[in-house]
């Protein structure tokens, strides 16, 4: 054994010359990883670069490259005349690295010191993952992604990056692209009567993202919030998250029922409503409703959350008024997206905040993640500007009545003491109202198996429903997918599976 691979056992690690990792770099991992696995040991002395080069044949450049790297990240010193030495200076914990990557792979369980917050996060237990990938029937929440026009939207997407805008490139507004801000502003106070002027619209990404911003801005930890039960678990876990004690308020036909509400705890901070489309039961808050939780907020000095986040589909009669529209006091925060009107993965939405809380909510948005990116804010400035927007909705709400009737008129059919389900004016997803007793959970697992997602009513609620059901999400499969996901889910069904 030569001298040389006694002193360098990395020399004896064969360099590829085919691999598309250059020599000198492959030369200086391997020393490197020498050096961290304590093979070659602090103040041992390299050869020369003459010499490594002759025993590794290669060219002495490459050589010199790799020392000269590792010089630069301090795991060598070199000393002019004397050669290059592995530092003395390696702290153990360097020294130990290898040891301790080996050790990640096959991480054992240990406590690690979460902060309080952290460890609520981890705790909030809701699970919003499951909505990732290809949707198949019913999973809820999706659009018809097969009915996009993308060809158009790749078209403005090119428009911009043809010539991008300097100004487009830089950072940005937390608040947004103005232009989309005003954009949004003219839409919402035309088709929502949502009153407000575009510096109050907040560009974000996502409703889910105006959720978080919300509790954190408004809510201390330990501070009451009522939310709808059952109700949306983005905002409950947002909500939790912040610190904030959830207070379940029971919903009717009404919607929110705001005297419950004011009886189990009457000095909430904040109220989680969505009161054009409930999600996820369908129930449109009466105006008497609406007017009594005004009424409630302004008495509690509580602030108002408002999720409208299918309001563009409405199939019958005009769009319901937002309720933001009927608070004079500046209480209410409002909601929206395109996720379910473009596509989830865009991640823009938008909050509408009364004018003296703009500042906080761009302070807390800016030292997130700055702001959605721009570029992605002009094109779909363009899209809501030419007029695309307006036809897509359109479009898509006679695709959507036409796909929810396909799906009662199937479910009717093969769902027949299985399934009470009911034509709804709006949304894209129905509820399923289940015989007494049927358990909502094991019949959601029963479909699974059967090879169709069903969300159980009881995962929105923080107790009991007064009678389980399903949500079925309709709006992103074709008439084709939904019968055939009405036969699967018939058949889990028809052995009415029990606790
Ligand atoms: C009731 C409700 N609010 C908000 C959202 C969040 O939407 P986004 O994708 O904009 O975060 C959803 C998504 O499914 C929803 O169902």
């Amino acid at each position: 054994m030569s001298k040389l691979s006694t002193a360098m056992p990395f020399a004896a690690a064969a360099l590829d010359a085919r691999s598309s990792v250059a020599l000198y770099r492959q030369l200086y991992d391997g020393i490197r990883r020498a050096i961290l696995a304590g093979q070659l040991k602090a103040g041992t002395r390299l050869p020369s670069t003459r010499e490594l080069a002759c025993e590794l044949g290669v060219s002495r450049n490459t050589v010199m490259n790799a020392f000269e790297q590792l010089l630069a990240e301090g795991y060598v010193e070199g000393h002019t005349g004397s050669g290059t030495f592995v530092s003395r200076t390696l702290p153990d914990d360097l020294l130990n690295a290898r040891a301790g990557e080996r050790r990640a792979a096959h991480p054992r369980p240990r406590r690690r010191a979460l902060s309080t917050r952290g460890a609520s996060l981890a705790a909030t237990h809701i699970n919003l993952s499951r909505f990732e990938g290809r949707a198949r029937p019913f999973r809820p929440g999706t659009p018809a992604l097969d009915a996009f026009p993308f060809e158009l939207w790749s078209r403005l997407t090119a428009r911009h990056w043809r010539r991008p805008r300097r100004d487009l490139l830089n950072y940005g507004d937390p608040a947004g692209h103005a232009p989309l801000r005003a954009a949004i502003a003219a839409y919402l106070g035309a088709a929502r009567a949502v009153v407000c002027e575009p510096e109050q619209v907040i560009v974000v990404a996502g409703a889910q993202q105006a959720l978080d911003l919300a509790a954190r801005v408004l809510l201390d930890p330990g501070d009451a919030a009522w939310v709808e039960e059952p109700g949306y678990l983005g905002a409950k876990g947002a909500l939790a998250a912040a610190g904030a004690r959830l207070v379940p308020v029971p919903l009717d036909e009404n919607g929110m029922d705001v005297e419950a509400g004011a009886d189990v705890e009457p000095s909430a901070r904040l109220v989680y409503v969505s009161p054009s489309h409930q999600y996820p039961t369908g129930v449109t808050m009466s105006l008497a409703r609406r007017l009594a939780l005004i009424e409630w907020a302004s008495r509690a000095g509580a602030w108002i959350l408002e999720d409208d986040y299918d309001s563009e589909y409405r199939y019958e009669g005009r769009p319901l008024a937002a309720l933001q529209g009927l608070d004079a006091e500046g209480r209410v925060i409002y909601l929206g997206t395109f996720s379910k009107v473009l596509f989830p993965a865009l991640r823009i939405g938008y909050m509408v905040v009364p004018a003296d809380l703009v500042a906080a909510f761009c302070a807390a948005r800016a030292l997130s993640d700055r702001h959605s990116p721009t570029v992605e804010q002009a094109v779909l400035t363009d899209f809501l500007e030419e007029g695309h927007f307006a036809r897509h909705v359109r479009r898509m709400r006679a695709l959507y009545s036409s796909r929810q009737a396909v799906l009662v008129e199937e479910a009717r059919r093969e769902l027949k003491d299985l399934l009470e389900i009911e034509t709804s004016a709006a949304g894209l997803h129905l509820m399923g109202w289940l015989p007494e007793d049927m358990d909502d959970r094991v019949a959601a697992r029963a479909a699974e198996a059967h090879g169709v997602d069903a969300q159980p009513l009881s995962s929105f609620c923080l107790g009991r429903p007064r009678r389980g059901g399903l949500v079925l999400g309709y709006a992103a499969y074709d008439a084709q997918e939904i019968r055939e996901g009405v036969k699967r889910l018939a058949a889990a069904l028809r052995v009415r599976p029990r606790k």
